[in-house]
């Protein structure tokens, strides 16, 4: 598919202000996404779930339609499935307290999870008593099946992973992990947030329990996510959010807690970032998932191309281009990550992330200080590949004795 006519929808392309390469971090919006945004704050800027005007009810009845997208684009027909949040990190907080874990409950995570994934589990192993196992990667960051089958035994509750690094782009079988997870009667929370922009995801077909994304990096507005979890799994998770908007009735001794999804979204929702992302979820199911994915691997191979034979250029994670999703990590020796980003965006306005990415354990366990990030989506072109190349080069160049 030509991806190239999609660039004409974004507003910061059109006006050229630079190579965006870090769409891993968050992605641009186009001028659907922003319209809908600015129809909420022109037309309707008012409260949803309460009030019973007809502003109100209009943002309700959004909503509940942003709601019903969501559910259909993860193949899924049961949308109090899914409970808006504000990012992938708050719907893992909520299935990590929620869950019900108990003192020497076990919890597997990979050894690559991003901080999204790791924090609320070493503050449950402080603070609960639950146990920790890594199930250890390839040295480029490949998941392998048999070193997950050695984490797995009568302790283990839950196996929380990230579908792919945001180091490496590497992802793993979901499915596979899940069928091993569940004949063992173990549940698994996914966190999508570097998969579901990339790749389609059928919630239904991959049986997971859990799974937790950011429309933030799927062209939505800033600060919304989602968190879907099976029917019987939510209505067994505890609420980590309590207050107005997840009660039914309340009187000075009890609450009556309201069903699911409502329970999970306590306070004012983000609604025009609700609303704007389900015409994001539109914008994307117009273009194809799978025809999002191919244009990113091929832009992965024009990467490889022009890099292989970069000398002090090593890349994090794997060499096949193919393995690697929207992302190529890299560093070039005798340099700080921060300062080919620095150098990256002064030559010539191209924008990368540098450092640990939130992942620190990660490049701690490797003695490797961070690294450059350059993440490409479907609205980047050739021509933003050759000046990041080109850019690269001259760089390098520059450190060669
Ligand atoms: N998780 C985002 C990233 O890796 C913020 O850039």
């Amino acid at each position: 598919m030509d991806m190239s006519s999609f660039r004409q929808d974004f507003p910061t392309l059109r006006s050229s202000k630079g190579v965006y390469l870090d769409s891993a971090c968050q992605s641009l919006k186009p001028d659907c996404v922003i319209q809908k945004i600015l129809e909420y704050y022109n037309e309707y800027p008012a409260c949803g779930g309460r009030s019973i005007h007809s502003m109100a009810t209009k943002v309700s009845v959004e909503i509940d339609k942003a709601r019903d997208k969501l559910a259909t684009f993860f193949g899924c027909n049961n949308s109090s499935e899914f409970v808006f949040t504000k990012g992938t990190t708050e719907g893992m907080n909520i299935i990590a307290r929620g869950f019900g874990l108990k003192k020497g409950d076990t919890v597997v995570t990979l050894d690559i999870e991003h901080n999204s994934n790791h924090v609320q589990w070493l503050d449950m192993a402080t603070n609960v008593g639950i146990k920790r196992k890594y199930c250890k990667t390839s040295p480029n960051g490949e998941f392998e099946i048999e070193e997950f089958k050695k984490t797995i035994d009568k302790n283990v509750r839950l196996v929380s992973m990230g579908q792919t690094s945001n180091i490496t782009g590497c992802s793993i079988p979901v499915k596979e992990i899940v069928e091993i997870a569940h004949d063992n009667n173990i549940a698994v929370a996914i966190d999508g947030a570097q998969a579901a922009p990339h790749q389609k995801v059928n919630l239904k077909d991959l049986d997971v329990d859990f799974y937790c994304a950011s429309l933030h990096k799927m062209l939505g507005p800033t600060g919304v996510g989602f968190m879907y979890g099976k029917s019987e799994r939510l209505k067994n998770l505890h609420p980590l959010i309590m207050g107005g908007g997840m009660v039914s009735l309340t009187t000075y001794n009890l609450a009556k807690i309201s069903n699911i999804p409502e329970r999970f979204e306590a306070g004012l929702g983000n609604y025009s970032g609700i609303i704007g992302s389900s015409i994001a979820l539109e914008y994307l199911t117009k273009i194809g998932m799978e025809n999002i994915e191919k244009h990113e691997h091929y832009l992965q191979k024009l990467i490889q191309k022009e890099v292989e034979d970069i000398k002090r250029l090593f890349i994090i994670g794997p060499k096949d281009p193919m393995k690697r999703g929207g992302v190529f990590s890299f560093n070039i020796e005798g340099l700080r990550s921060h300062d080919v980003a620095m150098m990256l965006d002064s030559m010539d306005n191209i924008m990368i992330r540098s450092g640990m990415h939130c992942v620190h354990p990660y490049f701690l366990s490797k003695k490797i200080n961070g690294s450059a990030r350059a993440s490409v989506y479907l609205y980047n072109n050739e021509e933003d590949i050759a000046r990041f190349t080109t850019a690269i080069k001259k760089i390098a160049q520059s450190r060669m004795p």
